[in-house]
């Protein structure tokens, strides 16, 4: 992983609710987390105000990523987030 790629990952946030960055779920993936009770498990995200319903989604795509691509590492992973076009505002 790119020491700039794994610094963003560590501003970015995974759960907003709980206060923690993206590069936790993205740990726990790379450690075999592959579901969204097991990262929950691992990092604590999801219960917070929502319930999950945002760290959820955010989960969904980075377990789809990993789906797609069974050898990505965090770094691809990373990387893809970071090409993903904002959305229209
Ligand atoms: S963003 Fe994770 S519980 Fe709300």
């Amino acid at each position: 992983m790119q020491p700039d790629e794994k610094t963003l990952a560590r501003l970015k946030p995974g759960c907003i609710c709980k206060g923690i960055k993206l590069i936790r779920l993205i740990e726990a993936i790379e450690n075999g987390a592959d579901t969204y009770e097991k990262i929950a498990r691992q990092t604590g995200i999801g219960g917070g105000p929502c319930k999950g319903k945002r760290c959820g989604q955010k989960v969904k795509e980075l377990l789809q990523k990993k789906v797609n691509n069974p050898a990505a590492s965090g770094q691809d992973i990373i990387s893809e987030l970071g090409n993903r076009k904002k959305r229209p505002r």
